[in-house]
């Protein structure tokens, strides 16, 4: 049986009385959208309205549940997974915690390659999601060409065993960025009442900055779009430096105003500082996000903007006691 997103019954969704038949029917759409909280404090201007979307609230934990929906939806549609065959994928964590959880509650089998400096909870994650690992000694942003990455592994797997796995492949799939354009975009459009100025968001494969601001363009031109990457040799799970983006098929440069690079140490204080002053457990990639957002509306304080905050603290705390190593201590007897 096959389950394409437009299928997801309606019927079976009380979005208001939030009641739902399957797991799969919380997805977040424009009628179903991940929350927007409003930065009560620190948003640097009192003529711009900040918002955070909170992406950890959807049912398996991050942005990442958009493209892998999109992706094996489609898989299962075209009977490329099925009767045996599963998935294999390259993911610093979040979208093969998705893929796992998914495909598993709808019986295929999962292969996960991860780079080994992904933290240890995104692992385990995978494992208890039902992913099998294979976890190699790759850069944390993984790149093609290097005959052992993670990225050429799982293309090795799914061509070497192709009854038994087909690749997604998050770094050239459009429903990556479909995605986006049928959930995301949409769900900010209306969430704003169209009076979004600013969009802030990161960059790993891009579908998320492209589709989101690709519908969101199409809407409104004006609309300025701001990707915030880390500076070169950081520590950020999931993000790329513009320098490693060759391996994205979905990055679209002339979506983007401006990519402004932050210093990777600052989205270990920041995401640190949103969830003490903020309330919002907001991950790494969240904290840099914001200190970009905050530098551009220095510069731009007049409008409405809109920060995709992709996944939560939880995942990351090993990473936090690294780089904030005040908060290891007094953690011991
Ligand atoms: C924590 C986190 N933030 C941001 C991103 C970037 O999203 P995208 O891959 O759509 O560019 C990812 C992608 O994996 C991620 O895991």
């Amino acid at each position: 049986m096959s389950l394409m997103s437009s299928q997801v019954s309606e019927a079976s969704a009380n979005h208001q009385t939030r009641v739902y038949d399957s797991v799969f029917d919380m997805l977040p759409n424009a009628d179903n959208p991940s929350p927007m909280v409003r930065l009560r404090k620190m948003c640097p201007s009192d003529q711009l309205t900040l918002f955070a979307k909170l992406e950890w609230l959807n049912p398996f934990g991050s942005v990442k549940d958009r493209a892998a929906w999109e992706m094996l939806s489609d898989l299962e549609s075209q009977g490329e997974v099925g009767h045996g065959r599963g998935v294999v994928e390259p993911t610093s964590g979040n979208t093969g915690i998705s893929l796992a959880a998914m495909a598993r509650v709808r019986g295929h089998h999962v292969r996960t390659v991860v780079p080994n400096k992904v933290p240890l909870e995104k692992k385990l994650m995978l494992k208890i999601a039902g992913a099998e690992l294979d976890v190699i000694s790759d850069d944390l942003c993984p790149a093609p060409g290097l005959g052992d990455g993670s990225i050429n592994l799982a293309k090795t797997h799914a061509k070497a065993q192709r009854d038994r796995y087909v690749m997604p492949n998050q770094y050239e799939n459009q429903k990556n960025i479909e995605a986006h354009m049928r959930t995301t975009g949409p769900e900010i459009w209306r969430q704003t009442d169209g009076r979004i100025t600013h969009l802030f968001v990161s960059l790993g494969t891009c579908g998320t900055v492209t589709g989101t601001g690709r519908y969101l363009r199409e809407k409104n031109p004006d609309i300025r779009i701001y990707a915030v990457q880390p500076s070169e040799g950081h520590d950020v799970p999931g993000l790329r430096n513009v320098r490693q983006l060759e391996v994205s098929k979905l990055f679209d440069p002339s979506i983007i105003t401006e990519i402004l690079e932050i210093d990777y140490e600052l989205a270990y204080r920041r995401a640190l500082e949103l969830f003490q002053t903020e309330g919002l457990r907001a991950g790494p990639s969240s904290g840099l996000i914001y200190e970009g957002a905050r530098r551009i509306i220095e510069r731009e304080p007049v409008g409405m903007g809109v920060m995709i905050f992709c996944d939560d603290m939880f995942k990351y705390a090993s990473n936090m006691a690294r780089h904030i190593p005040e908060l290891a201590e007094g953690t011991e007897a």
